[in-house]
């Protein structure tokens, strides 16, 4: 194994790894490890835009209450305060770096950028460039990072695991390179910031999720874990079973578009006073009862009543990704069903996305920071990634002295399986974890998924502990599969229905304050 030194090392280059990347360059220098599937990760597929309060008829009051509020009681209101009050500043450092957001062309506009509504906001404060901001925001910073001449971006390099020293400091991470040669990376500070854990499950919003590999490595090393229980499931995402996962933006249902059954009723009416633009979680079970009842395999999103001309101002890129699928949504109702899409929990992280291990840092999904609490509101992730990136770099620019304790053997080598075969066991994986923990988990199910991962890991276990030659798909499963396991045990242990997690057995809040639930690797470990 070859070892390199670097100063701070970020793992990780959707929008969080590129704007820590970008700040932290003033005053170190970076070394970014972005392989080529992160262009094809969740940032990129963000469609609806970045929340902010930006509009003189917004403030950062209603911000925060419409957040604490699709949070259902679990945010933490010191995180909320701290992310809203940084909006502002980071959407004008988006614009100074000249991300093309669409301009309000209305004669009277109060902002002149147009601000989208999503589920759960009570105003205006989506910023957005035209329906695919994640794509605009990150190609615009991956411009300035590849030109930044005090950052070195390693697109050749895949992390496998971080490396710890006897002092318990985080000392920076193993990769694979394209040949399956072991380097690593050593550094004086790393940063996760590798996405979530919607990979666990068999459908979901964007074609390559991340599975929660940078949580358990955190978590490997000795980080904490909160709320995982908390899995976000998009309520719109297209039904074709034969074409790529494919978003459609909340911003549809914010401009107007309706949910309806086949024979054209709008059911969301009868669910809640916010009707579509409930907040998420809400919506996804209302439409996952609504195919309970019927059947279908999907319902309806309806936007005719918008016009042509407005869908196609509006949402350009829904509009031709559709029409390439065969269906023209000015003229037809659109195929929807709910798909995994964010990871409301992470690795416990405080407000300049310090983990619980020294040395080590996450943002972005990966990360906890406790604005989201039991449900995620639409739009709030982009703009954490950019809040905590740009408090993570200040943070760093003074950095603490590091450990110079011995490093501990990394044990983990991986034998190489058969591609079919660890194809086969995340198949099986992401069927336990969409059939019992998905939008509603019932005790049995939960029980259940717990055996059934846990014979699962029995199987994989072995393969990784004989050591020699690495792999990078196993040792993808092996994160994957052990944070599936933590999943269900957050899960289990949560006796009320709260947010993202509902449980029938179960239904109502708990009779005690809410409280994040938090779990490390070594409680998987321990025997009951
Ligand atoms: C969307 O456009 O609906 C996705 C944006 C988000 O998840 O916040």
């Amino acid at each position: 194994m070859t070892h390199r030194d670097h100063d701070v090392l970020i793992i990780g280059g959707g929008v969080a790894g590129l704007t820590l990347a970008l700040h932290s360059a003033a005053t170190r220098r970076v070394t970014l490890v972005r392989p080529a599937s992160d262009d094809r990760g969740a940032s990129r597929w963000a469609q609806g835009g970045i929340a902010a309060v930006l509009s003189p008829q917004d403030d950062f009051a209603a911000h925060v209450a419409d957040t604490l509020v699709a949070g259902d009681g679990l945010c933490d209101e010191r995180a909320v305060r701290f992310t809203v009050e940084q909006g502002p500043a980071a959407i004008e450092w988006l614009l100074s770096l000249g991300v093309p957001f669409t301009r309000d062309i209305t004669p009277d506009a109060a902002y002149p950028y147009h601000l989208t509504r999503e589920g759960g906001h009570g105003a205006r404060r989506v910023i957005h460039v035209e329906d695919a901001t994640g794509r605009a925001v990150l190609d615009t910073l991956k411009a300035h990072a590849e030109a930044h001449p005090a950052i070195t971006v390693r697109d050749d390099l895949t992390a496998i695991g971080l490396i710890g020293d006897a002092a318990g400091h985080c000392r920076g991470a193993r990769c694979l390179d394209a040949r399956g040669e072991l380097t690593a990376l050593m550094a004086r500070d790393t940063v996760l910031a590798t996405g979530g854990a919607s990979g666990l499950y068999r459908h979901t919003t964007s074609p390559q999720p991340a599975s929660g590999e940078g949580m358990l490595m955190a978590a490997e090393l000795g980080a904490e874990l909160m709320n995982l229980e908390f899995q976000q499931f998009h309520p719109t995402c297209l039904y074709d079973p034969e074409g790529p996962p494919f978003l459609i933006s909340e911003a549809v249902r914010g401009e107007g578009g309706r949910l309806v059954t086949a024979s054209g009723e709008r059911f969301m009416l009868a669910e809640d006073p916010r009707a579509e633009l409930a907040p998420r979680d809400i919506v996804a079970r209302a439409i996952d009862a609504e195919m309970q009842r019927s059947g279908a395999a999907h319902v309806w999103l309806d936007v005719r009543h918008l016009g042509e001309a407005a869908i196609r101002h509006h949402f350009p890129t829904i509009h031709a990704h559709c029409l390439s699928r065969g269906l023209d949504i000015a003229h037809q109702p659109i195929p929807v069903v709910p798909a995994a899409h964010y990871s409301c929990g992470g690795v416990a992280t405080d407000l300049d996305g310090a983990t619980s291990v020294p040395h080590l840092h996450a943002i972005g999904e990966v990360a906890c920071t406790g604005l989201h609490g039991a449900n995620r509101m639409a739009s709030n992730s982009l703009l954490e990634c950019l809040v905590f990136a740009r408090s993570c770099a200040a943070r760093l620019a003074s950095p603490a002295a590091p450990s110079s304790a011995r490093l501990v053997t990394v044990t983990t080598g991986n034998t190489r399986a058969a591609p079919e075969q660890v194809h086969e066991w995340r198949q099986a994986m992401r069927e336990v974890m969409s059939r019992q923990v998905a939008i509603v988990r019932h005790d049995s199910g939960l029980e259940s998924a717990d055996r059934e991962l846990a014979a699962l890991a029995a199987t994989v276990g072995p393969t990784i502990q004989d050591a020699a030659a690495p792999d990078p798909a196993l040792a993808s499963l092996w994160h994957a599969l052990r944070l599936a396991r933590l999943t269900v045990a957050s899960a289990r242990a949560r006796r009320e229905s709260r947010g993202l997690h509902y449980n029938p057995d179960c239904p109502h809040h708990g009779d005690t304050a809410p409280r994040p639930s938090r779990c490390r690797l070594a409680d998987l470990e321990t025997p009951a």
